[in-house]
């Protein structure tokens, strides 16, 4: 089969990565698409590094079986344990394109104030994220936001409600006094609550940007298809979309294409 003809892989510890697929859908919809979410295993943000390293290798392995041309860690904190051991074992294969924080966009923003990142315990923690928060941190005060407990919620299908709101503002109530620039969603699950976050915002009265890296991450997609010379050439073609979940229960199915869906 023509290279450029086989589908890209993405890959999660679970739903969140569906986020980032969505962009990919919308920005190259002429492309098909195998999607795994290790559910079953979610949540890897307070797992420790071996563990993660070995399921994102588990993982990858799965997609590779399933053809891919490409491969998306659609996962900051799968990117920020194990992104340079994969491309060290990948590199000549496929293109591997990974995700993180996206503090870039935020400090680029004129207004005054804290940016905030919401992200896993795991990623907040680690030298990559550490290394990418020193490179931006005289320009804006950047406070980290652990949020553990909140992956959870979401793999249940939980994006809105009390039980978000609850969380968030007790998250944010430390913040009330404070300005906020901007809020970086550090994690892929995060942007299905982005709706309730903005409410919860708000109810506290800021005005406050909100920010992921998916659009990011998939305009570095589309540049190493075109560098590898492995995109699709039909543009007339409607892609499509298979997802696989370790959990592979109905309700995990059918959640992923609701979120695949969701606005
Ligand atoms: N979506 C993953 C991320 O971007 C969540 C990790 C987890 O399972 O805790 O970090």
């Amino acid at each position: 089969m023509d290279m450029r003809n086989r589908p890209i892989g993405f890959f999660d510890s679970g739903v969140g990565g569906i986020s980032v697929l969505k962009q990919a859908v919308a920005i190259l919809p002429n492309e098909d698409y195998v999607y795994f979410g290790d559910s079953i295993k979610a949540p890897y943000g307070v797992k420790n590094h071996d563990e993660i390293k070995k399921l994102t290798f588990d993982a990858v392995k799965f997609l590779l079986n399933k053809d891919i041309k490409a491969l998306v860690v659609a996962c900051n904190t799968a990117t920020s344990v194990a992104i340079e051991d994969l491309r060290k074992k990948y590199t000549g294969i496929m293109p591997i394109v990974g995700i993180e924080p996206a503090l870039k966009p935020a400090v680029e923003f004129k207004s005054q104030g804290k940016i905030i990142i919401m992200a896993t315990p795991v990623t907040l923690l680690e030298d990559k994220f550490n290394n990418l928060m020193k490179k931006y941190s005289n320009k804006h005060k950047i406070q980290k936001m652990p949020c553990p407990g909140l992956v959870e919620l979401i793999e249940e299908g939980i994006t809105c409600g009390e039980r978000v709101e609850e969380y968030l503002k007790e998250k944010f109530l430390p913040f009330k006094d404070d300005e906020i620039a901007a809020v970086v969603l550090g994690c892929t699950h995060y942007p299905f609550i982005k709706n309730t976050l903005s409410k919860v915002l708000n109810e506290m009265d800021k005005k406050v940007s909100i920010i992921d890296g998916s659009i990011g991450t998939v305009n570095q997609l589309k540049r190493q298809l075109l560098k590898y010379d492995i995109k699709c050439l039909d543009n007339n073609r409607v892609g499509n979309v298979k997802i696989f979940n370790s959990l592979n229960t109905d309700n995990i199915i059918k959640l992923s294409y609701k979120l695949l869906k969701s606005q």
